[in-house]
């Protein structure tokens, strides 16, 4: 199938690849010259696992092409919008590019002539998004799906080819409805094969669907943060209750390790964006319990930082301090939101020599001169002299680490777990003060 792609950031430039993989020829359009320059010559804009080697292999069977001239999207079949909805004002989702896309498109739609022709909504939109958009995409001779994509950074390219579910958000015409979910069972053919369940819906629920399961999983660790702070005043210990409380299949391990809290691009400005417009909605106070989440998740990150004042006797003025992880979470280099490096700024303005480094995004950030605190590419060179090592980003490389081997780099043995992935008594067996939020 011809398909286009237009958007060609994370999620975009990730489902142009995958789509190519399943044999279909994908063109990837993006207003952003470097962007389209780099991935046409094979080059990642992004740190993910896997995508460089199938961006290189798709470019050199010809079935994958980017450019920034929508003209090229006459005649595909489908066509994917996966602009970005970053957060706008008072939190509500932007959805400037969303509606420049389908804009920019527009004199390019219904030209496809073997078949229907579909634009398919990937990007995370306010609900009533598509119902809104819908009569102006009919109007150009195409049908209009929502999509929601639920791919975690880090494992875009399996949760891409592998989905837990796939989620069709369909017309309220029921003939439209038909061709249009045919049009898709198509295109996806060898994922649905493969046993992935596919549900269909109306696209208010397909909508819905996206921004409650990213709202759960931020509630998800914000409950597990709460209990940590409740361990902290009683003595308990956080990951001791995770792991018994996660036994109980209706509650789940998964998404409960207690740390310094979530960031990236996606759960902290869709659970703003999903407040917005339930108050637009009118039922505001329903979603009322998403503004502690939220306020749980920043204390998160305070917790760590009061550890580290008593840690170095009261305060961290002065102190060299080695934040480990920038990325907001490992195998990524996203730095959106990075609970790591809010750390790092929250540091060094209360007058700690901050060093931080992190295998994948150090290297972007040594660009920026413009820093509060100091970046370091090699690990090494991060731990040298440090008061206090502070883990951020539970990377292997950095979960890995022998103690014995940071005890002699170090200037004083003080070590804060922020992800509760290190080992206590290997850290303590080496001489560490340890500290983790909710842990012993
Ligand atoms: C998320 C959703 O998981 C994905 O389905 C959606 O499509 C996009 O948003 P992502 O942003 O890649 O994916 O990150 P995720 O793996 O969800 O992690 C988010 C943050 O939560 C990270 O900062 C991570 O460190 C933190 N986290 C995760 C915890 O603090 N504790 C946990 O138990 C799990």
């Amino acid at each position: 199938m011809n398909i286009t792609v237009i958007g060609c950031g994370y999620l975009g430039a990730v489902h142009a690849c995958a789509m190519a993989e399943l044999g279909h020829h994908v063109v990837g359009v993006d207003v952003d010259r470097d962007k389209i320059e780099a991935l046409s010559e094979g080059r990642a804009p992004f740190h993910e696992p896997g995508f460089t080697e199938i961006l290189r292999r798709r470019l050199e069977t010809g079935g994958l092409t980017f450019t920034t001239d929508f003209s090229a999207i006459a005649g595909a079949r489908v066509h994917f919008i996966a602009v970005g909805t970053p957060q706008g004002p008072g939190g509500a989702a932007d959805l400037t590019y969303v509606e420049g896309a389908i804009e920019a498109m527009k004199p390019y739609l219904g030209k496809c002539l073997n078949g229907d022709e579909v634009v398919v909504g990937k990007s995370t939109v306010p609900v009533g998004t598509a119902a809104r958009l819908a009569p102006s995409v009919a109007a150009a001779g195409t049908l209009l799906v929502w999509n929601p994509e639920f791919l975690r950074e880090g494992f875009a390219v399996e949760d891409t080819l592998q989905p837990d579910r796939m989620v069709y958000g369909l017309p309220v015409d029921s003939d439209d409805a038909e061709r249009a979910k045919a049009v898709l069972d198509e295109l996806y053919a060898p994922i649905i094969e493969s046993g992935t369940p596919r549900l269909v819906m109306d696209y208010a629920t397909a909508e819905l669907v996206k921004i409650s399961a990213n709202a759960f999983l931020a509630t998800k660790i914000s409950f597990i943060n709460a209990m940590a702070s409740v361990c902290d005043a009683a003595g308990g210990d956080v990951t001791a209750l995770a792991r018994a409380i996660g036994m109980d299949a209706r509650i789940g391990s998964r998404f409960l390790r207690a740390g310094i809290g979530f960031g990236g691009g996606c759960l902290p400005k869709d659970i703003r964006a999903f407040r917005a417009r339930a108050d637009e909605l009118g039922v505001g106070e329903a979603l009322n319990f998403l503004a502690e989440v939220d306020q749980i998740n920043e204390n998160a990150r305070h917790q760590a930082l009061d550890k580290a004042r008593s840690m170095l006797g009261g305060s961290v003025s002065r102190a060299r301090v080695a934040v480990l992880g920038t990325a907001f979470k490992p195998d990524s280099d996203d730095m959106r939101c990075s609970p790591g490096l809010a750390l790092a700024a929250e540091l060094a303005d209360e007058g700690a020599h901050v060093v931080v480094t992190d295998p994948a995004a150090a290297p972007i950030l040594v660009h920026d001169d413009d820093l509060p605190y100091d970046v370091a590419v090699d690990l090494e060179e991060a731990l040298t002299a440090a008061d206090l090592v502070l883990l951020a980003t539970e990377w292997d490389q950095y979960t890995r680490c022998d103690p014995s081997w940071v005890a002699d780099l170090v200037g004083r043995r003080n070590v804060i777990d922020g992800r509760n992935a290190l080992d206590p008594e290997a850290w303590r067996n080496a001489g560490f003060a340890y500290a983790a939020v909710g842990s012993r």
